[in-house]
């Protein structure tokens, strides 16, 4: 079973990642938590160079760079453990893509499919998980833990803020419009929630789909 977490920065994916991972293992269940880019020899490479700041990568070589890292994950790792009949819990997977660089960035929805498509052998998640949450309260959850004094209040924002919102609500809006269009495959859950009641949440709903 592919089980995947989506949402934006801040929305609390891998805290209940942990949580659920902590949860399946206590019940006896071989559970095998992923997130990319990374998780084989080739994928951790490419992983560096996507996180190395060095250097410069347009937004056309970044979506190649996660999807060739992603084709690795997905035939080296992903297949063969499904195809041994373990859970396997991403923390983002190619819904991230669109959202991100097709909704955010603006790149071409249809050429995005067939990267994603591609790369994944056309593996589909049987369940994804969306923690719904304002970009505002993301935000703040993210730097509520650093020393960056960040205000998010309406005409506070300065032009550099703004553009991040405006970014993070056209993610927004486009995992609003994926899950549109994927219904029977996403579970939508307010993240505003504690982080136990949504863990409840997300257990029973998983226990309802899938009683095994
Ligand atoms: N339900 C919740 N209520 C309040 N705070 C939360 C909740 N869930 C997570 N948090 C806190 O919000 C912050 C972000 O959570 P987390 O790192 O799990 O988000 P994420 O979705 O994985 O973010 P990213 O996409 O950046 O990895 C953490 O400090 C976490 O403790
Ligand atoms: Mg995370």
């Amino acid at each position: 079973m592919l089980i995947t977490f989506e949402g934006i920065d801040g929305a609390g994916k891998s805290t209940q990642i942990t949580r659920l991972v902590n949860h399946i293992m206590s019940q006896g269940v071989d559970v095998l938590s992923l997130r990319e880019p990374g998780g084989t020899e080739a994928a951790e490479k490419i992983r560096t160079i996507l996180l190395d700041n060095s250097h410069k990568i347009s937004p056309i070589g970044e979506l190649l760079l996660f999807s060739a890292s992603r084709a690795e994950l997905v035939q080296d790792v992903i297949k063969p453990a499904l195809r041994e009949g373990r859970t396997v819990i991403l923390d983002r997977f190619f819904d991230s893509t669109t959202a991100y660089q097709g909704y955010g960035r603006g790149i071409d929805l249809e050429l995005l499919q067939s990267i994603i498509s591609f790369s994944t052998c056309g593996l589909i998640p049987d369940i994804t998980f969306y923690l719904a949450i304002e970009p505002e309260e993301a935000l703040k959850r993210k730097f509520a833990k650093s020393s960056i004094p960040l205000k998010f209040e309406g005409d506070e924002l300065d032009r550099m803020e703004r553009s991040g919102i405006d970014f993070y609500r056209n993610v927004q809006k486009g995992y609003q419009e994926i899950m549109r269009l994927n219904p029977e495959r996403f579970v939508s859950i307010n993240a505003l929630e504690s982080i136990t009641v949504i863990h409840h949440h997300i257990t029973k709903i998983l226990r309802e789909r899938l009683p095994s």
